[in-house]
């Protein structure tokens, strides 16, 4: 049994902490049963650190209290901005030590400051014994059973790490539940409340679903709640001169705890000064988002352990550290209605229209609620109090609703029926989240979001052509097919109201530049559902013309590369309705162009299948002409870093993707590496005269 037990937290520890197992699961799990029918044979020789005892079972009426023997303090918050939070935490420190301005810049140790909630952690000869919560400070709530299920804390010291085991040691640190872990969770509560089961419920965020589980009486289902932790503090420990352990930092301190086989997040670093903190609360701001858990803010520690009890405290506050705080993600407001938005595709978005407030550094006023299923699902009615979150460059989005603060008795949000545009029907088929309006181009919201898809910079560009000019157009009634922008000229553009001579000239310009395009362009340009970028490359690859992408059936369309049944059927629905060929031929008609070529599936693609991600700026190339060259030998370009990424390449000021290239061993190529690869390929693959290259589906 004392066997299994060491296997057993050594390879649980691969797994929980490091991440990196080195036997499979299955194996894991035949030495846990083992282990689990030795024990239920012989339950007085059950260990309280085996690894038998994660699984929970325990059901208390109420927790224990525990009094800290070292209380658990807080720390003061700075929200300023990242220079002057930083500038005052060092300026009061210096002042503190009396330094002067000459004495040299102090070292302080930089660490995330985690959303969850703070634990302390107490082993006795090595043994978890104890686990509370901060509780006021000075006592807390025994939570041991429900934290003994969380993988990644020791139940027992590594020993040989930092010196001996000390006799007594109290870790502090967070406990906090993971991005991904918490939408699984929620995903699968959804599923529960969704079979009926009572009592259940889903979480707000990821914060509240970790507090809510550390709290469960029953340790059994505190452990179906998947639960993190980071240590970053020290507690009670035995005295050095009763053989506890010593450090001269904080950093020292953490590198031991790691060695005892604590998880510790890895973006902790040591900085100098006053600079050293503000450049690492900045290159934290913008990987914010990337992590997989949640922070709000960053904490600065002097690193020093004797400058820090030289500091001490003030009003229970430790002088010698603060958290620096970033922009809430999340908010509370207001719904001040909710409004039905049309997309190109005809598609109905409920769109919740928010009193202003300052959510994830700008001032957000709508929200979106996605569809029907979701605004009924949180229930969101005209008059609630809500929390928005934005989080990054992704849309706000309303999380939930403050059931307890609804007044008034505004009714439950119902989908419309007809386009709130057009008036046309709206419907929603079988099988689909989505109401769309059936107006097509007759709608006027569909038609301007078709010009503006058109126009765009990636499609047929047109340079200068946005939203109020379109809404003019459409709304004037002068345009009503695409076709109508080209065929408006001078005089047209020139009678729209507030229409100066220089703008119009400025956009027929634009008008006839555009006309000079190319096949993928136009083809992603018309709009066509499910027909992105990439698909239009590679129909324009596959079949050369757009005579022949017109003319393609269904079997023939499922040969080109990504194109699934959806795709083609999308597809084959658009070419195959009168009035949009009838657009392409008029569009031709007024001179849009393109250089067409055979059918091109016996051109050599040498990096079909990888990925790359593009990240910084390149000396030479604009991102735009990386991506083209890319695609043109038939790489994919994709917007973030993953397992699944073959290269990264990197350019000038690259942030959070190039760390998480180098965190998952992504190869990173600089824009020189990038350019030799291209040539290289060209030269070994162009195809010469009376060679055949190979098919693509062999390349
Ligand atoms: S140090 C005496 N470090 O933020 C110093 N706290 O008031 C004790 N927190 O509730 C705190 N990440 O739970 C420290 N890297 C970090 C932290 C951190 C999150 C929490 C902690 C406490 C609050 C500070």
């Amino acid at each position: 049994m004392h066997h299994l037990r060491a296997q057993l937290h050594h390879h649980g520890y691969l797994y929980y902490t490091l991440d990196a197992p080195q036997i499979p699961d299955a194996q894991y799990d035949r030495l846990f049963k083992q282990l689990q029918s030795l024990e239920s044979a012989h339950p007085e020789l059950i260990t309280p650190d085996s690894p038998t005892q994660r699984v929970g079972g325990t059901v208390l009426d109420a927790f224990a209290t525990v009094r800290h023997r070292v209380p658990m303090l807080s720390i003061e918050t700075e929200t300023d901005t990242e220079s002057s939070g930083a500038q005052a935490f060092d300026a009061r420190v210096r002042r503190a030590l009396g330094l002067d301005d000459a004495a040299p810049a102090l070292v302080y140790v930089a660490e995330l400051k985690f959303d969850g909630l703070a634990m302390s952690l107490r082993y006795e000869q090595g043994v978890l014994v104890q686990a509370a919560t901060r509780g006021d400070g000075e006592s807390g709530e025994d939570v041991t059973a429900n934290i003994r299920t969380i993988g990644q804390i020791p139940l027992q010291l590594h020993a040989g790490g930092h010196g001996p085991i000390p006799p007594v040691l109290e870790v502090r640190g967070e406990v906090f539940m993971r991005r991904d872990d918490f939408d699984a969770l929620n995903e699968r509560q959804r599923a529960k409340i969704a079979a009926g089961a009572k009592g259940e419920k889903t979480f707000v965020n990821p914060r509240n679903a970790a507090a809510g589980a550390v709290r469960q009486l029953d340790s059994g289902i505190a452990a179906q709640r998947p639960l993190s932790f980071f240590a970053y503090g020290l507690g009670d420990v035995t005295p050095v001169s009763e053989g506890g352990p010593q450090f001269a930092t904080h950093y020292e301190m953490l590198q031991a705890f790691k060695a005892w086989g604590f998880p510790v997040a890895d973006q902790i670093a040591c900085v100098q000064g006053a600079q050293g903190l503000i450049g690492y609360h900045q290159q934290i701001a913008q990987q914010r988002d990337s992590l997989p858990f949640d922070i709000d803010g960053v904490v600065y520690k002097v690193n020093d352990l004797a400058l820090q009890a030289q500091l001490g405290f003030v009003s229970r506050q430790p002088r010698w550290a603060v958290a620096h705080k970033y922009p809430a993600q999340e908010e509370l407001t207001t719904v001040l209605a909710i409004d039905v938005q049309v997309g190109r595709t005809g598609k109905l978005t409920p769109v919740a229209k928010l009193a202003p407030v300052f959510v994830g550094g700008v001032t957000v006023t709508n929200a979106t609620l996605h569809n029907e299923d979701e605004a009924r699902r949180k229930d969101v009615r005209v008059g609630d109090t809500v929390i928005v979150r934005r989080a990054g460059d992704v849309i706000p989005e309303v999380v939930s609703v403050l059931l307890d603060k609804r007044v008034g008795d505004a009714p439950q949000f119902t989908m419309p029926h007809s386009c709130p545009v057009c008036g046309s029907d709206a419907v929603r088929e079988e099988g689909e989240a989505d109401y769309r309006c059936t107006g097509g181009l007759f709608c006027s919201a569909q038609r301007k979001q078709a010009i503006l898809h058109f126009a765009q910079r990636r499609a047929v560009e047109v340079e200068g052509l946005g939203e109020k000019l379109v809404d003019q157009m459409v709304d004037s009634g002068v345009v009503k097919t695409l076709p109508d922008m080209y065929r408006l000229g001078f005089a047209g553009l020139a009678q729209l109201e507030r229409m100066a001579d220089k703008s119009a000239q400025n956009i027929v310009a634009a008008l006839e530049a555009s006309k000079a395009t190319t096949l993928p362009r136009f083809v992603f340009g018309l709009g066509i559902r499910h027909v992105g970028e990439a698909t239009a490359k590679e129909l324009a690859r596959h079949f050369g013309s757009l005579d022949r992408i017109m003319d393609a059936n269904e079997e023939a369309l499922l040969q080109v590369n990504d194109v699934g049944p959806v795709v083609a059927h999308s597809l084959r629905t658009f070419f195959g309705q009168a009035h949009n060929r009838e657009v392409v031929a008029q569009l031709r008609a007024c001179g849009l162009h393109w250089p067409e070529g055979e059918p091109a599936a016996q051109v050599a693609q040498p990096l079909a299948g990888l990925i790359f991600v593009l990240t910084g700026t390149l000396p030479t190339l604009s991102r735009d002409q990386a991506k083209d060259l890319l695609e043109a030998q038939g790489a994919k370009v994709a917007g973030s870093v993953s397992k699944k990424t073959s290269y990264v390449v990197a350019g000038a000021e690259a942030g959070s993707k190039l760390d998480k290239a180098r965190e998952l061993g992504v190869p990173v190529l600089d824009e020189d590496a990038l350019i030799k690869l291209l040539a290289t390929l060209a030269e070994t693959t162009a195809p010469h005269p009376g060679a055949q290259t190979a098919p693509e589906s062999q390349t």
